[in-house]
C-alpha cells in the first residue's frame, strides 16, 4: 500500500485534529468529542498516523484505563475510504495497545457504518443489544471545585414536585420565576425579563428555604447558600461578601440563597450605629447591580421581617419580586398531612387540616414527628397488640399531639404578615 503509519508526534497534532474535523462531516462521527481526542493526544494516549506522499490522509487514537481500551477515532481523508487504510490503522493502533498491556479494545460507532463490517473482520464482535447511554453532567472540571469552594451542590431534582400543597404560592413563582428563567427565549419574544433577584418573606417555618431549594433543583441550577457567619468568619464580612460574588459570577449558572437576610441588611440608621450592619448593607447594594447583569442566575433572599429591611434593598431595580409565603390555606395542609400520615385510609385528614389551623409546614412535621413517636413507643410497650390493630399513628394520636403543640405564627404575627403584604408584596 502506498502510505506510511507512523507513531503520533507532536508536530501531526494540526494535521490530525483537521483530519477529524472535515471527516466528521463526512460522517465519520464519534462518541468522544474533538476536544477529548485533542486531550488524548496532547497526553500521549496512543495514536497512529497514515501519511501518503508526505501529507497526513488518516489517523487513529485510543484511550488506555486499566486492561481496557477505547478506540476513539478512526479518521480518514475524503477519497481513501473502502481502500483498507482503515483496517491498516486500526492494526497499528491495536499493536500499541497491546504492548501497553491492554487486555480489552472497545469501539462505540456512534450508527452503523462502513467501519462496523471492516471491524467484523478484524475480529471484533458486535455487542448485541448494548445501547450507548450517555448523559451530560451540567458541571464538572474547573467549576465543580469552584462550586465546592464556595459550599454549593446541585439537588436532587424532585424537590420542586416534593412542595405540598401551597398551589397559590407555587403557581406565582412557577410563572414568575421559573419559566421566563427556563424559556429565556421565549420570555424574550414576549418583552418578558427574567427575573434575576426575588425576596421570599413571610413568618418562620412557612417553606421560604424549601422554595428556594425547590427553584434551584426545578431549574437544575447549582444552589450555593452565602451563610454570612461563615463568610465573615470573624473578619470583614463586606469584603468577604464581594469575594464571594466575584467567585460566583465565575459560575456559568446559579441560583444564590440568602437567609435572614434582615440580619445584615438591616435598616441603615443615621449615624451609622457602631459595629452595625452599615457597611455590609451598602456593599450588597452595591454588588447585587453586578449580579443582575449575568444570564442562568438568580438571587434569593429569605426574610422573617420585610419590615426590617433597609428600603433601597428592596427597591424595584434590585429585587424583581417581593413574594409572600404565608401559612398553608386548607388544601396546602391537607397535602401536607397527607404526605405525613402517608395515605393511611384509616387516617381522617379533614379533622387534622382544621385542627391544624394557622400552624406552618414545620409545625406540622413536627406535630407528625410526635404522633409517630407515641405510636412507636406504643407499639414497644404492647405484648401482644390487639389483632387487627393497622401499624402507625392514629387519627387521636395526630390530633393529641397537634393540640400539645402550639403553632409558631401567633395571630398577631398573622395580622403583621397581613399588613406587610399590603405595604411590601409586589408580584
Ligand atoms: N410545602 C411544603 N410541603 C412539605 N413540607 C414543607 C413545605 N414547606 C415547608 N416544609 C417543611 O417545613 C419545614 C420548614 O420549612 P422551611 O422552608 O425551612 O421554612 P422557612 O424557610 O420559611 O423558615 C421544613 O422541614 C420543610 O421541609
Ligand atoms: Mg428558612
Amino acid at each position: 500500500m502506498n502510505w506510511l503509519i507512523h507513531d503520533y508526534r507532536e508536530s501531526d497534532l494540526a494535521a490530525v485534529v483537521h483530519l477529524i474535523d472535515t471527516t466528521a462531516e463526512l460522517g465519520q462521527e464519534s462518541v468522544f468529542s474533538l476536544a477529548e481526542c485533542i486531550s488524548a493526544l496532547t497526553d500521549r494516549q496512543p495514536a497512529v498516523v497514515a501519511v501518503h506522499q508526505g501529507v497526513p490522509i488518516g489517523a487513529a487514537l485510543a484511550c488506555v484505563t486499566g486492561e481496557r481500551a477505547w478506540v476513539m477515532r478512526i479518521a480518514i481523508a475524503s477519497g481513501w475510504r473502502g481502500r483498507g487504510l482503515a483496517s491498516a490503522l486500526l492494526v497499528e493502533l491495536e499493536r500499541r495497545l497491546i504492548a501497553a498491556r491492554v487486555g480489552r479494545i472497545a469501539y462505540v460507532l456512534p450508527e452503523e457504518d462502513l467501519l462496523g463490517e471492516g471491524l467484523l473482520n478484524a475480529g471484533y464482535t458486535r455487542q448485541p443489544a448494548v445501547a450507548y447511554f450517555e448523559k451530560t453532567e451540567p458541571l464538572h472540571g474547573p467549576a465543580a471545585g469552584l462550586l465546592d469552594d464556595l459550599g454549593g451542590r446541585f439537588l436532587p431534582n424532585d424537590l420542586w414536585a416534593r412542595v405540598a400543597g401551597m398551589e397559590k404560592e407555587k403557581d406565582l413563582i412557577e410563572r414568575r420565576v421559573v419559566l421566563p428563567l427556563a424559556e429565556p427565549e421565549r420570555a424574550a419574544q414576549h418583552g418578558v425579563r427574567p427575573p434575576r433577584a426575588i425576596t421570599l418573606f413571610g413568618p418562620p417555618g412557612t417553606g421560604k428555604t424549601t422554595f428556594a431549594r425547590a427553584i434551584a433543583s426545578r431549574l437544575g441550577w447549582p444552589f450555593v447558600e452565602l451563610l454570612p457567619s461563615r463568610l465573615a468568619d470573624g473578619g470583614n464580612l463586606a469584603a468577604a461578601l464581594r469575594t464571594a460574588f466575584a467567585r460566583i459570577a465565575e459560575l456559568e449558572r446559579v441560583l444564590v440563597f440568602i437567609d435572614e437576610v434582615e440580619e445584615i441588611a438591616p435598616v441603615r440608621t443615621e449615624p451609622a450605629a457602631p459595629g452595625g450592619m452599615h457597611g455590609v448593607t451598602n456593599e450588597l447594594l452595591k454588588l447585587i447591580p453586578g449580579f443582575r447583569e449575568g444570564d442562568e442566575r438568580l438571587l434569593v433572599c429569605a426574610t422573617n421581617s420585610i419590615r426590617s429591611l433597609d428600603p433601597a434593598f428592596l427597591r424595584p431595580g434590585r429585587f424583581d419580586y417581593l413574594i409572600p409565603i404565608g401559612t398553608p390555606d386548607a388544601g396546602a395542609r391537607a397535602a401536607i398531612w397527607s404526605r405525613w400520615t402517608e395515605g393511611r385510609a384509616d387516617v381522617d385528614v379533614a379533622a387534622l387540616v382544621a385542627a391544624s389551623e394557622l400552624f406552618t409546614p414545620a409545625d406540622i412535621e413536627h406535630a407528625a414527628r410526635i404522633a409517630a413517636q407515641v405510636s412507636f413507643e406504643r407499639d414497644l410497650e404492647a405484648v401482644a397488640g390487639p389483632p387487627g390493630t393497622p401499624p402507625g399513628a392514629t387519627t387521636r394520636d395526630y390530633l393529641d399531639a397537634v393540640a400539645q403543640c402550639r403553632p409558631t405564627v401567633t395571630p398577631a404575627q398573622t395580622r403583621d404578615f397581613a399588613a406587610d403584604i399590603t405595604a411590601h408584596a409586589r408580584f
